[in-house]
């Protein structure tokens, strides 16, 4: 019997349809299903021989989908259906239990907030592989010099370790979004039935404690209302693709022949179908171009939920696909931006011929009046003005005269500055706590070892 006097309209199928991308949960709906059904039957709500055939009947739904000889039928609006329809078919009237105290609702929350759990965990896992490359490649790079910029122009040459362990902090931060992001899954949804509760006394611990739920959801309207914890996995998502789009887009430039500090590894580079010369770091300007995808899912998923009346509503099966492509794509770029680093071939000569530019020095050269007793923003001044005289006579500071020199500030004295800039100490006066003398990088890469172990999943 059904309540209905019509066929759904086919259109409707198409729009209401799930299946073509929740099929992906039925790990999770089989792992599900098989407690609910053994804790139904532990509460008296159905008989052990009814759990026995239910659990027959999952397992050999769970044989037919791993194999891929499952028969998906028109009527299977969605991946719970389906199996709750072979299992009746197979299990016969106990397969018509299954259901027992359990909505679409509970169960749908359920399966993404497992699914949203194991995503996080391998999120984070794919950081400490691509952190784990980056302070190898600072660690083979420790003492290389290359410039530090600021808007892309030349501004304080830095080693390049300091620079890629830039990117290490960057994604332990990315991974503690993913820890919290999986600490939101942790509150059973199953059970809330469809909004209210359900008219069994389950035992929702019982099930909690099989599918690896720390507690169970405290208030059943929140149960299948919420989605909170695909929003916090997306928001990590979002922030670390935005991440690695940084890294994508210096690798972009650093690889270009205006650059030259870095090759590619041929794996993760293309050809152009014209011209022969070319090498095109198509996996890095991916990596930049797919960050605002992850942040679009973000976007989209707000605005789903903005606005629902509680509880559930058909909106939310529109979580899925924001959250799967999410998943995918972070995986990629995860993946992508490891085996560039891992590949990558730096340029010494490059990298210190563009760092030695003694303009690099100015901020050095300002200082160095600083601790002549002269105001910081005067030298700052003084020396803007000789790196005008420089600049304008196409010479470098050191190549000023004495009296040049002299002109600019009674205190600078000639014999000094030349001093200071031909000891290029300008990396190594960076002394200060987290600064890129080798001695503070040195500490850097212990201090990012221990971060990155401290977590590991
Ligand atoms: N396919 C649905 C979803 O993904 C399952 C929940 C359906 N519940 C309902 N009351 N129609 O959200």
């Amino acid at each position: 019997m059904s309540r209905f006097s019509e066929p759904q309209d086919p259109v409707f199928r198409l729009l209401n349809t799930s299946l073509g991308f929740d099929r992906r949960l039925w790990h999770h709906d089989i792992a599900q299903s098989r407690a609910h059904a053994r804790m139904l039957a532990a509460q008296r709500v159905i008989g052990d021989e009814d759990r026995d055939a239910l659990l027959a009947a999952l397992d050999a739904v769970e044989a037919e989908l791993a194999a891929g000889t499952f028969g998906f039928a028109e009527d299977d609006e969605d991946i719970h259906m389906a199996i709750e329809r072979r299992v009746t078919e197979l299990g016969g009237r106990a397969g018509g239990k299954l259901h027992t105290a359990r909505s679409r609702n509970d169960q749908v929350a359920t399966d993404v907030a497992m699914f949203t759990r194991d995503a996080a965990g391998h999120a984070a896992r794919a950081i400490d592989a691509l952190a784990g490359v980056l302070i190898d490649a600072a660690e083979a790079h420790l003492d290389w010099t290359v410039p530090g910029y600021t808007h892309l122009q030349r501004a304080q040459p830095v080693y390049l370790s300091h620079h890629l362990l830039a990117y290490v902090w960057m994604l332990l931060r990315d991974r503690e979004r993913f820890r919290f992001a999986a600490a939101q899954t942790a509150a059973l949804p199953l059970g809330a039935g469809a909004l209210a509760g359900v008219n069994f006394d389950t035992d929702r611990e019982m099930v909690a404690a099989e599918l690896g739920f720390e507690r169970v959801a405290e208030n059943s309207i929140d149960a299948v209302s919420n989605r909170d914890f695909v929003l916090d996995y997306l928001s990590a998502a979002a922030t670390c693709a935005t991440h690695l789009s940084r890294l994508g887009a210096e690798l972009v430039l650093w690889s270009s022949e205006e650059f030259g500090f870095v090759t590619l590894p041929d794996a993760w580079t293309s050809g152009s179908s014209i011209m022969p010369q070319k090498k095109n770091p198509d996996a890095a300007e991916l990596l930049r171009a797919k960050a605002p995808r992850v942040v679009a899912h973000l976007s989209a998923l707000h605005g789903v939920m903005h606005g629902l009346a509680l509880t559930y509503n058909k909106d939310m099966q529109e979580d899925k696909e924001h959250l799967f492509d999410a998943v995918d794509t972070l995986d990629l770029c995860l993946a992508a931006a490891a085996g560039m680093i891992a590949g990558a071939r730096f340029d010494r000569e490059r990298m210190s011929a563009a760092a030695a530019d003694d303009l690099i020095a100015a901020t050095d050269l300002a200082d160095h009046l600083v601790k002549r007793g002269v105001p910081f923003r005067e030298c700052h001044g003084i020396v803007a003005g000789l790196v005008r005289v420089a600049v304008d006579s196409g010479r470098t500071l050191g190549e000023l005269t004495d009296d040049e020199l002299r002109a600019a500030a009674e205190q600078l004295v000639p014999a000094e500055v030349r001093d200071l800039l031909a000891q290029q100490s300008w990396l190594e006066s960076k002394v200060s706590a987290g600064g890129t003398a080798l001695a503070r990088v040195r500490e850097q890469l212990v201090a990012a070892r221990a971060a990155l172990a401290l977590h590991a999943g």
